[in-house]
């Protein structure tokens, strides 16, 4: 039973990060209309004629409906398994939520023109979603284990910090959708400089490419932060922090070098998806950081 209940925690998390994938692929293969205007019938059809776009929208849909039974059938088991556990319930209501979020406003870009403002909201709602899901499936694997993971309980000063860091890192995700669908990804061609003759700019498409990068450079300088408090005071008291900072922060640098490689590759597919591969990671893991600071040795 136990182990079955592990099994279809790991289960869940791995489905919902194909989901994320596809949905990156639906985006940087420009396959949003492979359906048409369609939902939930895919060009009219149930089962639509062969077209590479086409393929990558249905089979996108396909994945959401499957992720979204699994995640209720995964987050119902959690939830009488761990009665009245505020953490679960909270992180299932998190990842159901966002999960029916993420779907209207999908169907609503299909079924009418959404402004790039909205349409940068999608991924943010997606990793509310993924962060969710994926968290509740980590505590069901590390709830044996806790009390070798918690031996200490952290100062109020650095739980504000890694909720800062968990807001602001949503902020620089935003910034990042937000410049891909204002099409600005390449408005800056070089690195570090955005294009000959204008290494810093701050206005138009090149300025709000900019911003994306400078957003980075904090995130990574707070995430640094995390990283030296851990290894001072959380090293041996709290291994699960001092863990998931080291992981933070590693992961922090291979987004920005996948940064980079989009665009000295000029959106080459491969980079694109692990740019947004990486930061679907790294935001679970700073929430996760977040939210092992509320948590005391029993
Ligand atoms: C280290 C922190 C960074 C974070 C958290 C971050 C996050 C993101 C996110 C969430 C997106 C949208 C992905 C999507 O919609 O699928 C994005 C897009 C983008 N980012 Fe970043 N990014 C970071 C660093 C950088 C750096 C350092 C660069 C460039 C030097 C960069 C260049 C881009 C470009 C060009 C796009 C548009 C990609 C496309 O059109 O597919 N990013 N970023």
């Amino acid at each position: 039973m136990d182990k079955a209940f592990k099994t279809m925690a790991v289960f869940t998390s791995v489905i919902m990060f194909l989901l994320m994938i596809a949905g990156t692929l639906v985006t940087d293969t420009d396959s949003g209309m492979g359906c048409g205007s369609d939902w939930p019938l895919c060009n009219g059809k149930f089962i639509p004629e062969y077209t590479v776009a086409t393929m990558i929208e249905y089979t996108h849909r396909l994945i959401t409906g499957f992720a979204g039974i699994v995640v209720i059938i995964f987050s119902i088991w959690a939830w009488r398994r761990y009665r009245g556990n505020r953490e679960v319930k909270g992180l299932a209501i998190l990842g159901i939520s966002f999960i029916v979020v993420e779907s209207l406003i999908g169907a609503a870009a299909v079924l009418w023109p959404q402004s790039a403002e909205v349409l940068a909201l999608h991924f943010g709602f997606s990793l509310l979603a993924f962060t969710g899901v994926v968290l509740l499936s980590v505590f069901v694997v590390q709830k044996d284990r806790s009390h070798l993971l918690i031996k200490q309980s952290v100062s109020k000063r650095f739980k504000w910090f890694a909720w800062v860091t968990v807001a602001y890192a949503y902020l620089d995700i935003y910034s990042g959708a937000y410049l891909r669908h204002v099409k600005a990804s390449l408005a800056c061609t070089d690195f570090p400089g955005c294009y000959p003759g204008n290494f810093l700019p701050f206005a138009g498409l090149p300025g709000i490419h900019y911003l994306h990068r400078v957003a980075a450079v904090v995130l990574l300088a707070l995430v640094l932060g995390l990283f030296i408090y851990s290894i001072r005071h959380l090293k041996h008291g709290r291994p699960d922090i001092f863990n998931a900072s080291l992981l933070a922060l590693i992961l922090t640098l291979l987004q920005g070098v996948s940064g980079v490689a989009v665009v000295l590759s000029r959106l080459n597919i491969f980079a694109t998806l692990s740019h947004s591969a990486l930061i679907t990671i790294l935001f679970a893991v700073l929430f996760y950081i977040a939210l092992q600071t509320t948590k005391r040795p029993e």
